[in-house]
């Protein structure tokens, strides 16, 4: 099997994230399609040398149309502002590559159904990383081995505490045109995927949006503010398909939290409860058997891989942020060469688009809407 010539476009926060997981992932998983950190693309040149140094990129572009006509790529990774995905990814997928694209897929639906279209024909996959921590997947093992039963509730927050900081530079997070939403697509589009994930389609929903700072210190004009137009918090109240309730909140303004991507699953023979914060364990409560052990405990997660042969480290040598990208890189590569591609593709993203849509149209009109599963 040849090596993949890779060109990442964007070296912001990603870029530096899914670097690291084209520099590791033939390390942990070395029975995977080989990659080649070929040639990396972003606009300010200081910046781009600097990553393309740290993380050994072989060449540098400025221009991300030259970058995909290029012959010798054959996987564009999308990590740009969520507005340049959707003509990245079109003209990538136009151009014969593999596409990987950063989450939220789009702007918006209209473009998320343009960029599925488009990618039909080539791999696909968007990076919705938490999918891949140890613990998540050891509480998808115990929901579909029937271990908590019928599931009556699920409760997901994702709390963030930087919206109010007024030291903040002003960027392209902070406005519609450039992100499509606020918290909706930033937070909620994870949970939305791992709850989606986790339990089946969202029928239906309610939800409300707020803005609660329309006005921001500018940091970079002192004495002078700049508009908002984004929503600061998101809180949705919804009914899955397969009959449980759900709650999803979403927030930049959750002071003490960091990032707290969070869920509970209420079963009718057990719970499970997972903070991203404490990513290595998940609590479990076990609603059967001796009523002196019904009490929540906490599980070390297992180590990724066969028993007894991990792809990282050791039983209980916890892992980081950075392994889920890892996990996830080599979910994708070992798809490419497998009668199924790994999920989540272009598909998966375009259903969670479509959730955040209905979470938009559901706050605006102030109504329940239908997601159209
Ligand atoms: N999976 C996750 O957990 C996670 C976390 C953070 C961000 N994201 C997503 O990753 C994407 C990037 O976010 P980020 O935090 O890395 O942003 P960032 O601001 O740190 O980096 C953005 C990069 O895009 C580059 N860029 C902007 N316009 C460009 C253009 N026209 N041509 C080429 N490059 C251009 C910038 O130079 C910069 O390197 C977003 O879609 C975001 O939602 C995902």
């Amino acid at each position: 099997m040849s090596a993949l010539n890779v060109a990442l476009i964007g070296y912001g926060f990603m870029g530096k994230a899914h670097s690291n997981a084209y520099a590791q992932v033939g390390h942990f998983f070395p029975d995977v399609r080989k990659v080649r950190r070929k040639v990396v693309c972003g606009r300010n040149r200081a910046g781009l040398e600097a990553l393309a140094k740290a993380w050994e990129w072989e060449e540098i572009e400025s221009d991300w149309r030259r970058v995909i006509e290029r012959k010798d790529v054959d996987l564009v990774d999308i990590c740009t502002p969520n507005y340049l995905h959707s003509e990245m990814a079109i003209a990538a997928a136009e151009a014969g590559k593999m596409v990987l694209c950063e989450k939220p897929l789009a702007n918006n639906l209209a473009e998320a159904r343009e960029m599925t279209e488009a990618v039909a024909s080539v791999p696909n996959f968007v990076w919705f990383n938490y999918r891949r921590v140890p613990a998540v997947e050891l509480a998808r093992r115990f929901i579909e081995e029937g271990r908590l039963g019928r599931i009556y509730q699920y409760r997901a927050q994702y709390l963030q505490q930087w919206g109010p900081d007024p030291s903040r530079p002003r960027n392209w997070k902070m406005s519609k045109r450039t992100a499509g939403s606020g918290v909706n697509g930033d937070l909620n589009s994870h949970l939305v995927d791992m709850a989606m994930m986790l339990l089946g389609p969202i029928r239906e929903l309610s939800a409300t949006f707020e803005t609660f700072l329309a006005k921001r210190p500018d940091p970079d004009n002192p004495g002078s503010t700049y508009p908002v137009d984004i929503d600061d918090a998101v809180l949705v109240q919804a009914r899955f398909d397969n009959g449980a309730l759900g709650s999803f909140e979403a927030t930049r303004f959750a002071t003490g939290f960091q990032n707290d991507n969070s869920f509970v699953v209420h079963g009718s023979r057990g719970m499970v409860e997972f903070h991203f914060e404490d990513m290595n364990r998940l609590v479990f409560a076990d609603a059967g058997g001796d009523p002196d052990l019904r009490g929540r405990r906490t599980l070390l997660a297992p180590s990724p891989g066969p028993p007894g042969a991990p792809h990282y480290w050791k039983p209980g040598h916890p892992l980081g942020y950075e392994h889920t990208f890892i996990s996830s890189l080599a979910d994708f590569l070992a798809g490419v060469d497998a009668p199924e591609p790994a999920k989540p593709t272009f598909e998966d993203g375009l259903a969670v688009q479509r959730v955040l849509a209905a979470v938009e149209a559901s706050a605006l009109g102030r109504h329940w809407v239908e997601t159209g599963l």
